[in-house]
Order: C-alpha cells, then sequence, then structure tokens
C-alpha cells in the first residue's frame, strides 16, 4: 500500500482536475491556466505509475486510452432504449398533444419539456454508486455494444458524479456528438494527413465512437449532452423532466441550455419556429426538437406504444441531406471567371425544396470526393445554403460489369476551355481555383469586367455606374468595352431612366476616356492580380502597351513586386487571343495614351485631388500637365464641380473658370501647379 500522504494527494489531485475538467468542458469556464492543469495531470500520472496500487477505474487519467479491442461486448440495456415517434407538420404536432389531453382525461394546456433533438449517436451510461461503470450504444434498443474505455476519452462524461441524490445504480441517457467547430477542425487534419473525410459531424461522431482502439477516439473532439434517465429514474428526487434535467446538470452532465417548459401545442410550436431560426448558430447540428410531457407520473401514465413513448415526440426538420443520382458535370463560370463543377442531380427532394443542381466548389473538391458521372451522392441542402455534394457513394458506383472491375465512368477532369466564350482555362498549381481566362471578352464576366473597366481609378468614366453597365449588358448594346466607345446619343437615351441630356454626357465622358494613361489602361483591363500599383509599376517599366505585350514571365518578374503568379496572371491574360482582340478594338475606338519612356514616378502629393485644366499655361502641354498630375496621384477633370479642389488657368481659359469663381474653387496658374507638383497641398 502506498504511505497515507501519497494516498491522500492523489484522491485531491482527482478532484481538482474533475473539477476543473467539468468547469472547462461542461461549464465553459476554465478556473486554472492549461499549463497548470497539465501539472497537476502529470503529477497524478507520476503518482500512479509509481504506485499501481492507486490506480482507480475512474482516475481522470484514464481518460487518455486503453489498449485496442477485438471486437465490442454486448450490452444489456437495463431498461429499453426506445425511439421517439415523427412529426413534421404542425397539424401532427396538434394530433400529438390532442392524443396527450385524451389520454389524461383533461382539456388543460399541458406543460411541455421541450430541447433539441441532437443529431448525434444515443449513448447509455451506467453509474453505479456515482462511479461510472459502463457505456453502450443503442444497439437494436434493448442490447448494445459495450464502448467504455472509448466513452472514457470523453471529457463531458463525468468519470464521477458529481453533488449527490444519485440512485445506487442508474442510467444516463443522452446523445455523443461532434461541434461544428471540431468537425470543420478533424476534417481539415484528416485532409492534411492524406486520410479521408467525414461527410458531416454525425458520421465523425459514430466513426470516432465506434473505434476498437480507444487512443483514437481519444484524439477526437467528441462532446456529450444529457437527456434522460433509464433505469433509475423512479429513484430520482423529481417530478418533472425539467427537474429531473436539473439534478443530471449537478451531477456534472452537459444538459441543452436551450431545454425549456412551455404550454400545449401553440407553446410546442413557437418553440419549433425560435429553434428552427436559431439553428444556424447554434454550435451543433440537431435535426428538430423534442416535447416531452413535463409530469413524469403523466408520462408513466401515459405509457409506450410498440416502441415508443406516448407522452413524447420528435418534431423534425425537413432532411437536410439525402441521396440521389449524377446525371453529369458542368463547370459554371462566376463573373470573375472562377470556374466551378455543378452537379447536375436527379431531381431530389432535400433541405424543404426540389434540388436539381449542387455545387462541388472546384476542381480539387471532385477529385478528392470522387464525384463521378452515374454515381449516387449525398446531397445536402442546409438552410439557404446553396446545395452541395457531400459525398459520393462508392459502393453504388456503376461498374462495367457486374463482378467489379472498372468504374464505367472515369475521374472528373476540368475542360480545357471555359463553356462560355471558349478561352483557355488556367489553374495554378497552389490554387484551388480554376479561371476562365477571357476576362474582357467572356459573357459570364461581361458586367464585371465593365463595372472595373469604367470605374473612377481606371477609365473614370463618369455617370457609368454599375446599375447602368447591367442595362446596356441586358440590352445587348455592349459585349466588350470596345463597344462603348461606338455607342450613340439614340441609343442610350433608348434605356429606361435615361434622357437626352444624360445621355449626351455619357457619350461625351466616354469620349473624353480615350484620353489616358498606360497605367490606367493597364488597371482598366482586369487582369487578374494586378491593382493600381502594380499597373502603375508596369507601365513605368515597360513604358509602351505593346512592350508589355510582348514580355515573357521573366521580363515580368524583373518588375519590382511582380513575383512568378503575377506574372503567370499577366503572361495568362494577354496569351488569351480573345482579350487582345478586345484591346486592339479600344485602340482602334481612339483610346490612346502617352507612350515612350515615361518620367520616373515622383512622390505621390496629390492623391484624392482632382484638378481641371483649362486655357493654355505658358510652359506645359495640356497632355503633359495631365501626365505630370496623375503621376503624382491627382486626377484630371474634364469639367469644375464641387468635388473639384483646384482649377489650373492658363491664357484664355472660358467658362470652366467663371464656373470655379461661381463655386468658390481655388484657381491657380502653372508655378502654383508645378510647386504642388514638387511640394503637395500645403494645408
Ligand atoms: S428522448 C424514449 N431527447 O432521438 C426515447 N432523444 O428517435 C427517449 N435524441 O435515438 C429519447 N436528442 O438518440 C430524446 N433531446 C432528446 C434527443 C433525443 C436526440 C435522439 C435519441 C434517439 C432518437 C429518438
Amino acid at each position: 500500500m502506498p504511505p497515507q500522504g501519497v494516498v491522500e494527494r492523489a484522491a485531491w489531485l482527482r478532484g481538482e482536475i474533475e473539477r476543473h475538467n467539468h468547469a472547462y468542458y461542461v461549464l465553459d469556464a476554465p478556473t486554472i491556466p492549461d499549463a497548470e492543469y497539465d501539472k497537476l495531470f502529470r503529477e497524478l500520472q507520476d503518482l500512479e505509475q509509481q504506485y499501481p496500487d492507486l490506480l482507480t477505474a475512474d482516475s481522470p487519467t484514464q481518460r487518455v486510452g486503453a489498449p485496442p479491442l477485438k471486437e465490442f461486448q454486448p450490452h444489456a440495456h437495463g431498461v429499453p432504449m426506445l425511439s421517439l415517434n415523427n412529426a413534421f407538420a404542425p397539424e401532427e404536432v396538434e394530433a400529438f398533444d390532442k392524443r396527450v389531453r385524451d389520454g389524461l382525461e383533461t382539456i388543460a394546456a399541458i406543460d411541455y419539456a421541450v430541447e433539441p433533438k441532437f443529431d448525434g449517436l444515443a449513448i447509455s451510461l451506467t453509474y453505479e454508486n456515482g462511479i461510472f461503470l459502463r457505456g453502450a450504444t443503442r444497439g437494436d434498443g434493448v442490447t448494445g455494444e459495450e464502448v467504455t474505455p472509448n466513452l472514457r476519452t470523453l471529457r463531458d462524461i463525468p468519470l464521477r458524479l458529481q453533488g449527490e441524490g444519485w440512485p445506487k445504480r442508474i442510467e444516463i441517457r443522452g446523445e455523443v456528438l461532434m461541434f461544428k467547430a471540431d468537425f470543420a477542425e478533424l476534417n481539415a487534419r484528416q485532409r492534411e494527413r492524406g486520410e479521408k473525410e467525414f461527410a458531416n459531424p454525425r458520421n465523425a461522431a459514430a466513426g470516432s465512437l465506434r473505434q476498437l482502439d480507444s487512443r483514437i477516439t481519444a484524439g477526437r473532439p467528441l462532446s456529450f449532452f444529457a437527456y434522460g434517465v433509464g433505469l433509475g429514474s423512479d429513484a430520482v428526487a423529481a417530478t418533472t423532466h425539467a427537474e429531473l434535467m436539473d439534478r443530471l446538470a449537478a451531477w456534472g452532465f452537459p444538459v441543452a441550455a436551450e431545454r425549456r417548459v412551455v404550454q400545449g401545442a401553440r407553446g410546442l410550436l413557437s418553440y419549433f419556429n425560435e429553434i428552427g431560426e436559431k439553428r444556424p448558430e447554434l454550435p451543433y447540428d440537431i435535426d428538430g426538437v423534442v416535447y416531452k410531457v413535463n409530469r413524469l407520473d403523466w408520462q408513466a401514465a401515459l405509457g409506450f406504444v410498440s416502441r415508443a413513448p406516448r407522452f413524447a415526440i420528435a418534431h423534425k426538420f425537413p432532411a437536410e441531406e439525402a441521396l440521389t443520382e449524377v446525371l453529369g458535370i458542368d463547370v459554371q463560370v462566376g463573373r470573375t471567371g472562377a470556374i466551378t463543377p455543378v452537379a447536375r442531380l436527379k431531381p431530389v427532394f432535400v433541405g424543404g425544396v426540389t434540388v436539381t443542381n449542387a455545387t462541388l466548389h472546384n476542381a480539387d473538391e471532385v477529385r478528392r470526393k470522387d464525384v463521378r458521372v452515374g454515381d449516387t451522392v449525398i446531397v445536402r441542402r442546409a438552410g439557404d445554403v446553396i446545395p452541395e455534394v457531400v459525398a459520393s457513394v462508392p459502393e453504388k458506383r456503376p461498374m462495367r460489369d457486374l463482378f467489379g472491375g472498372e468504374p464505367l465512368q472515369s475521374p472528373f477532369e476540368l475542360p480545357g476551355n471555359c463553356p462560355e466564350c471558349g478561352s483557355r482555362i488556367v489553374k495554378g498549381e497552389d490554387e484551388a481555383i480554376a479561371r476562365c481566362t477571357g476576362g474582357l471578352y467572356c459573357p459570364a464576366q461581361r458586367k464585371q469586367a465593365l463595372w472595373h473597366f469604367a470605374a473612377r481609378r481606371a477609365m473614370d468614366i463618369e455617370g457609368l455606374g454599375d446599375k447602368l453597365v447591367d442595362q446596356l449588358v441586358e440590352a445587348g448594346l455592349v459585349h466588350t468595352p470596345a463597344d462603348l466607345y461606338a455607342l450613340t446619343v439614340e441609343q442610350l437615351a433608348g434605356l429606361e431612366r435615361m434622357g437626352e441630356k444624360s445621355a449626351r454626357n455619357l457619350v461625351d465622358a466616354i469620349a473624353a476616356s480615350r484620353q489616358t494613361t498606360l497605367a490606367r489602361f493597364i488597371f482598366a483591363l482586369g487582369i487578374r492580380n494586378v491593382g493600381e500599383a502594380t499597373a502603375r509599376d508596369l507601365a513605368k517599366h515597360f513604358g509602351s502597351l505593346d512592350a508589355l505585350l510582348v514580355a515573357d514571365s521573366d521580363a515580368l518578374q524583373a518588375v519590382p513586386d511582380v513575383g512568378p503568379i503575377v506574372a503567370a496572371s499577366i503572361a495568362a491574360f494577354f496569351g488569351e487571343a480573345h482579350n487582345r482582340e478586345v484591346i486592339e478594338g479600344l485602340r482602334r475606338a481612339g483610346v490612346q495614351w502617352p507612350e515612350g519612356k515615361p518620367e520616373p514616378a515622383g512622390p505621390q502629393l496629390l492623391v484624392g485631388k482632382t484638378l481641371v485644366l483649362t486655357g493654355t499655361l505658358p510652359t506645359l502641354k495640356r497632355d503633359e500637365a495631365k501626365a505630370r498630375i496623375e503621376a503624382a496621384g491627382g486626377k484630371v477633370a474634364g469639367s469644375v464641380s464641387k468635388k473639384t479642389d483646384y482649377v489650373v488657368a492658363g491664357e484664355e481659359a472660358g467658362s470652366k473658370l467663371e464656373k470655379a469663381l461661381e463655386l468658390g474653387i481655388p484657381v491657380i496658374d502653372e508655378a502654383a501647379l508645378l510647386s504642388l507638383l514638387e511640394q503637395g497641398v500645403q494645408e
């Protein structure tokens, strides 16, 4: 026997560790730092190793997992584990409430204990004298599989009951599940290790609990919620289910925070709606709610029909997952050119609607899940989320012949060309998303390309906003940015909410945008990974568009801040014949910029400032002044408005000068402009 001091110390350590476990895992309110906890834990482990007599079945050190089992042992439940009848429609809930009142011969509103229906797997835990003895799955309801060593690894399951008042022998009933966040983490880990991912938290929980080697279970983030008592329920001091749940909580079991007592069918239905709304935010999956007559004596009076109680019912949400068949796999092109494989499905009713298409996210996902045409797949539609293919059921895959052998269909391959415009599809090695490279030309990307082209920081076409772009595209007037320059006042005036005057202004603004800078033009093309700063660097480095067009990846990477990924994007963009045609179209339409070796970009002293040039300046030509203002980050506008910061007036300045005086906009001369360019705005 170990010395008395050691026995006491071990007992104290166990108590402390259990207390901290409870605070951490059940109450979510840790009482000591992890490192302190680890110290206590290690001290106990050391003592138990030194004095094996000290080791008890309920020691918290025993949660880490025992050696593998050959198979699970059958376990006879003290009281059978029954199932619940289901209701889907409000009428079925009302009928349940009526049956209860008829059975109890009352017309008064019944009190119901209501709680979420956890989507995990049912477990029964046997405690003797407050010590966890055995735990088993539901099995056929009468006999389950004993999974005690696995259950011991769950921190939510007390190895020794807290408080007092428990019967000598009691079966605690509840659900083992995996929290959504833990599931996501586990799957990420599985993916990293190249191991199979789980289709959903329920499968992950079931797979993790039914492990013959409890060390595997110990590494899985399982949780537990108690919802009832089997054997021993009559010996618990409680007259209602709600009280019973309070007892379980006091003994150290996690119970649903959402549990409540409501009155009558109305109370049931409003609880159903409330939880339905909360469902997406709950940290764990539920597949409905459970209603139980609150009074335990009434539960007993109502009794059971065949395998289900008369006093309780599960009100289920429409199933979020269903099986169906893949009729084909197409790819869709998003407005940024992202290619998404989509499964065309045999119509299936899931999540409350009929689903015929489901996203497969990206090519890597299709490969990983190995979804093929003809496969039977699990489709999921949760809430308003777009339906997705969760997994393929390989056992149901059509094979070339009846005796196995080769599958009928080969693994999915991305098409080489965009289904919308025929441009090449490319995918970087480290990227999940494949993209269509026909950015300027692809109908799927048309609106996005035009919004970007017209934007203030790009070609700056005043008055051409998102809504108007949509209208132009939908009316079939504009297919590529080059088409903008052919628009007429008549065509525009025909559009909804567009008068003659605004049509004329827009045509003028489009015309004015012809005169631009190379940097703005490059940015306006909407090349992936080429922002404003990169566009400026490219313009500065190459000096002309033609030099940029012929640059290969190495030449591109000679530009500061251009790495292999950006270089690849640029090369892919200019490599696409469709894009080059649009660029040629733009040049033919008269879009131009000063070329040659530009001035080295100076400091950006005029960022956010808008200037208007009017009249003839003494030394600077209009283009030169514009280029220098833009090189300093400023903007040159064609007309004076309240947004104008300065009007630069030369000789024979006309109406713009008048407007500036009228609006009280500062008017400066060339000398003041030069000092602004050198020193910025002195405020
Ligand atoms: S009470 C007499 N309460 O639903 C039956 N069951 O079809 C007592 N379940 O396998 C069950 N959450 O695992 C009850 N709050 C809850 C539940 C719940 C999930 C599961 C249980 C059982 C199934 C019943």
